[in-house]
C-alpha cells in the first residue's frame, strides 16, 4: 500500500513539469507517436493464446539437444556479427548463396534495417492496408511519408499499389490480417513495375500455395522477409531472414545492431533448418485444422476469408466483435480483436491445435447462443 509521505509521481519529475516538455529534446516525430502495440502476451498459462499467429506445435526435438548442447558452450563469447553458420545454411535449404542473405532479430528487425537504409525524412513508404501495423509505425520513426492504398471489399491486390512512385513498398504475401495470398503472377506484374524497392514481408509463405522468394533471383529490387516465429515454432528466439540482391544486403549490413542475433538464436533457427520435415509436418497439420475452423466459422454465419496462413479472419458484417473478445478472454481464449473502423467487426483467430480449436468453437457457440 502506498504510505501517506509516498509523492504521488516519481521524485524526479516535479509535479508542476507539463507531460508534453518532458523529457527534453524528444524528436517531434516520436513524441506524436503512440508506439507499436503488439498483441497481449500472458507470461502465464492462464490462456489458450489463439492471438499472436504463434505455432501450437513445439520446435524440432534437434532444436532443443542442439540449445541443450550451445547453452554450455561459449555465452560469455560474443555470436558471429554475420550469423554466417545460419547463412550458409539457409543459402543450401533455400538455394542462393550466402551474400543474399541477411539474418534479423526477427523480421521485425529487418524491417527496422529497411527503414533505415531507405527512408529519408518525407520519403514516401507505400502499402494496401489494411495490414502489418507495425510498417506505420517505423516509418514515423524515420519521418517518412506513409501512403497507403485500401484493399478493396475482396483484399485483392490494388493495381494503384504500382502507381504511387514510393521509395518503398511493403506487400504482405499472405497478407495479415485477411490471411489472403495475392496470385504469385499478380505478385510478379507488381514486381516488374515498381519504381522503388517492392519489400515482400513473407512471414506466413510456408503456410500458403505459393512463394515469392524466387522472385529475388529475377527482379534486384525486390526483398523478401522469412521469419522463424510461425511455421518453425520459434517465436521466442527471434530470427528472420532477408533475401535480396548482394548490393542490397550490404547496404543494410551497414545499419544493422553489431550483433543483432544472440548464440542460442543463431543455433536453434539453424537447427531448424536442418529438420525441416519437422517444420513441413506441423504446417500440414495447421493447414488441415484451418480448412475446419473455417467450416466451422461458416456454420456460424461468419463470412471467413480464404486464409493461406496460420490464422483465420472471421467477420460478421456490422456487428462489433468486441463483446464475444471479451467473452472468449472470459473463458479462457486469447484471440485478436481490432478496434479500427474496418476491421471491429472481425475476430482474427490464430490455428491452434485441433483440440484448442474444438474448446474454442464450443465456447463461442455458446457465447453466440446466449448473445
Ligand atoms: C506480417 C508480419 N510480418 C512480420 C512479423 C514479425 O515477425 P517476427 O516475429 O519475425 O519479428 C509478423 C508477426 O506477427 C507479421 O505478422
Amino acid at each position: 500500500m502506498q504510505s501517506r509521505h509516498e509523492p504521488s509521481s516519481p521524485p524526479f519529475l516535479p509535479s508542476s513539469t507539463p507531460r508534453a516538455e518532458f523529457p527534453p529534446g524528444v524528436r517531434p516525430a516520436i513524441r506524436r507517436m503512440a508506439g507499436y502495440v503488439p498483441g497481449e502476451q500472458p507470461q502465464d498459462k492462464r490462456y489458450i493464446k489463439l492471438n499472436s499467429n504463434e505455432n501450437p506445435y513445439p520446435p524440432s526435438p534437434h532444436v532443443i539437444a542442439s540449445l541443450h548442447e550451445a547453452i554450455t558452450d561459449g555465452l560469455q563469447l560474443y555470436p558471429d556479427p554475420l550469423a554466417n553458420r545460419l547463412r550458409d545454411t539457409a543459402a543450401r535449404v533455400y538455394g542462393f548463396p550466402r551474400e543474399n542473405i541477411i539474418v534479423g532479430n526477427g523480421s521485425d528487425d529487418l524491417l527496422t534495417m529497411l527503414m533505415r537504409t531507405f527512408v529519408d525524412p518525407g520519403d514516401r513508404v507505400a502499402f494496401p492496408t489494411p495490414t502489418y501495423s507495425l510498417y506505420d509505425i517505423l516509418v514515423a520513426m524515420q519521418e517518412g511519408q506513409v501512403v497507403t492504398v485500401p484493399y478493396p471489399p475482396d483484399f485483392s491486390l490494388p493495381p494503384a499499389l504500382a502507381e504511387v512512385g514510393a521509395k518503398l513498398t511493403f506487400l504482405c504475401h499472405p497478407n495479415a490480417p485477411s490471411g489472403i495470398l495475392h496470385p504469385l503472377a499478380e505478385v510478379e506484374a507488381l514486381a516488374r513495375t515498381i519504381q522503388g524497392m517492392l519489400v515482400i514481408d513473407e512471414a506466413y509463405a510456408d503456410f500458403a500455395n505459393e512463394q515469392a522468394l524466387a522472385l529475388v533471383h529475377r527482379y534486384p529490387q525486390v526483398v523478401v522477409l522469412r521469419t522463424f516465429s510461425k511455421s518453425f515454432s520459434l517465436a521466442g528466439m527471434r530470427v528472420g531472414l532477408a533475401f535480396a540482391h548482394p548490393d542490397v544486403i550490404a547496404e543494410l549490413m551497414k545499419v544493422k545492431d553489431s550483433y543483432n542475433v544472440d548464440r542460442l538464436s543463431i543455433v536453434a533457427a539453424t537447427a531448424a533448418l536442418e529438420d525441416y520435415a519437422w517444420m513441413r509436418q506441423n504446417v500440414a497439420k495447421i493447414r488441415a485444422t484451418r480448412t475446419r475452423l473455417k467450416a466451422a466459422l461458416r456454420g456460424f454465419g461468419y463470412l471467413v476469408y480464404e486464409s493461406q496462413t496460420n490464422f483465420v479472419l472471421a467477420r460478421e458484417p456490422g456487428v462489433r466483435q468486441e463483446g464475444l473478445y471479451d467473452g472468449l478472454k472470459a473463458h479462457g481464449f486469447l484471440v485478436r480483436y481490432f478496434s479500427a473502423p474496418d476491421l471491429a467487426d472481425c475476430l482474427r483467430i490464430t490455428v491452434g491445435t485441433d483440440e484448442q480449436i474444438d474448446q474454442l468453437l464450443a465456447a463461442l457457440h455458446e457465447l453466440r447462443r446466449s448473445a
